[in-house]
């Protein structure tokens, strides 16, 4: 085996598309996937790779030191791409401490866990996935891009960027080789149903009424969740990477209303049902508390030092997914089984 790397969070929406492709195309790197198997993370995911032979599953808690340990020593990996966390906004603001906890203490964890794999192996390069939220929100124009200071406005955003400044910490103290990307939002298959958009189709598809926050004004810029993962695999094997920053972003700005209304649309046509009926369940709730206006990336570091570029359009990507969720409402139902209803209700009912 050329590489073995450990990529953390791997069965959840991020996380799996980057397995698949680095399993598919790597045939000679070992991809140990981690993964505590919260709500969010889902072995389905990865149904079609599971039996390859260059793929492993270790059911790991990033928080617990001992797991962390024992994975190392099984493997002696040579990197880590790390993805594993909390990552739902609206559950931060009702639970702080868990993304305390993954976000920041798991990082650590895995840190600690780099550092001592300097020992033997000096090179090893620690991959850290972000998000653009942790620049705050752009309520005055402007774009993020590698020098925007950060600015954490939710306890997600504020656990991401904490966990951020633990990995160049960590690089400058004991020269751990390190990157950080921080991405836009992501769309596209296997995205638990509590976020903006695989929540919409699934509620329009069951005819129920669709929550949007405030007056649906807020902005975000969405990416192909494929191109992350191309964009991660890019940047991870590039020589000119080591030690930098990339925000990765497809230009790509919607408000939120104007994307459920493009959803309600295309769902009527596929559905055959009458134009117009499923913006009848468009309903407007109490806004989010702190919600971040605009989110937009500017990505020309990457593009000009990786040569990346998306390769859908929205209106492609959009489709895809609504197709993929259309063809797979037996994986919508079993996620959003138990636990999560109760969650949901709780959460809308507080809102309207
Ligand atoms: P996700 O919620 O779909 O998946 C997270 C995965 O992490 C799940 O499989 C879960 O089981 C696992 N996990 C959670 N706590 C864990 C723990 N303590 N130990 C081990 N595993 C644990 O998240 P996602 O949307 O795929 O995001 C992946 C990463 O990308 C995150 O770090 C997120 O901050 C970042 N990111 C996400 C977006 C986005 O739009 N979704 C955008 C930019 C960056
Ligand atoms: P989300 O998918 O939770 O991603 P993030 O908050 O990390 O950007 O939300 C995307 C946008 O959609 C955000 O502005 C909040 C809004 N939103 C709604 O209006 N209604 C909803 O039910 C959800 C989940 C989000």
């Amino acid at each position: 085996m050329k590489k073995t790397i450990i990529i953390t969070g791997g069965a959840g929406f991020i996380g799996s598309h980057l397995i698949r492709r680095m399993v598919n195309q790597y045939p000679d790197y070992l991809i140990i996937n981690i993964d505590a198997l919260t709500y969010a993370g889902n072995l389905e995911n990865l149904k079609d790779i599971e039996n390859l032979p260059n793929y492993h599953f270790r059911k790991v808690d990033i928080t617990n030191w001992q797991q962390i340990k024992d994975v190392f020593i099984e493997f002696n990996p040579d990197s880590i791409i790390h993805l594993a966390a909390e990552s739902h906004v609206d559950r931060s603001i009702e639970n702080p401490m868990a993304f305390v906890m993954t976000n920041v203490v798991g990082t650590v964890n895995l840190l600690n866990a780099a550092v001592q794999q300097l020992k033997t192996k000096p090179d090893f390069l620690f991959y850290h996935v972000s998000t653009d939220e942790v620049f705050g929100s752009l309520d005055d124009g402007g774009y993020f891009h590698e020098k925007t200071p950060y600015d954490p406005k939710s306890p997600y955003s504020a656990s991401k960027a904490s966990s951020d400044h633990f990995v160049r910490a960590y690089g400058n103290t004991y020269q751990l080789p390190f990157i950080i990307s921080n991405c836009s939002n992501n769309y596209g298959p296997y995205q638990f149903p509590e976020k903006l958009i695989p929540l919409m189709i699934y509620r329009i598809l069951k005819n129920e009424s669709l929550p949007v926050y405030g007056k649906g004004e807020n902005i975000r810029d969405w990416l192909w969740v494929e191109d992350h993962a191309a964009a991660i695999d890019l940047i991870f094997h590039s020589p000119k990477s080591l030690g930098q920053t990339f925000t990765i972003g497809g230009k790509n700005e919607w408000k939120n209303i104007d994307i459920v209304y493009l959803l309600c649309d295309s769902m009527d046509q596929k559905l055959n049902r009458p134009q117009g009926s499923s913006r009848q369940l468009i309903t407007f709730v109490k806004d989010r508390a702190g919600h971040d206006l605009r989110y937009a990336i500017d990505p020309t570091h990457l593009e000009n030092t990786i040569g990346w570029k998306p390769s859908l359009t929205f209106e492609e990507g959009l489709n895809k997914t609504i197709d993929w969720y259309l063809q797979n409402q037996e994986w919508v139902n079993r996620v959003t089984s138990g636990e999560y209803q109760k969650y949901f209700e709780k959460q809308y009912q507080g809102r309207v």
